[in-house]
């Protein structure tokens, strides 16, 4: 069965000029655009996103990075969208990402690592609810 996973292009990406580039990765992976919306997170929207983070020591820069500048967000389906995405963008630390994956590609640092994937199924469908509508999230 296909199921559906979130990402986020994040500021960095946007700012580089690499929307295409990844989008086109995505594309060329399998996965079907859901719903997609070029927009910008609020500081209330990044850090109710990353509460899970909130008592990390790197919290204030996340939140930082993440409403700096305008981000693209995406519901994609796939069979095992999730796993298969998480393997596609690789680790958080694009210095351990492995090779051709959209964070050895394109992302510079551990903060500022170019793309977000959802962990779960579950994530995956409160994550998309934070920008999209039921309706458009599941087509
Ligand atoms: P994401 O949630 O964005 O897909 O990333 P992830 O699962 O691979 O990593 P996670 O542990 O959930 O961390 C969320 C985001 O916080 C920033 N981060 N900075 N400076 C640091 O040590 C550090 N660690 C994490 C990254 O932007 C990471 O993607
Ligand atoms: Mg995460």
């Amino acid at each position: 069965m296909k199921n559906i996973t979130f990402t986020m292009l994040k500021p960095d990406s946007v700012s580089k000029g690499n929307i295409g580039k990844i989008i086109d990765k995505i594309i060329q992976d399998g996965f079907e655009i859901v719903a997609m919306k070029y927009t910008r997170l609020s500081i209330e929207d990044a850090s109710e996103f990353y509460s899970i983070h909130s008592e990390r020591p790197f919290f204030g820069d996340l939140i930082s990075y993440m409403t700096g500048g305008p981000i693209v967000a995406a519901v994609l389906k796939k069979e095992n969208a999730v796993e298969d995405f998480r393997k596609l963008i690789g680790s958080t630390n694009p210095l351990e990402a492995e090779k051709g994956t959209i964070r050895n590609l394109f992302a510079d640092s551990i903060s500022e690592n170019a793309i977000h994937g959802s962990d779960s199924d579950e994530n995956a469908i409160i994550e998309s609810s934070f920008l999209f509508e039921k309706d458009e999230m599941f087509q």
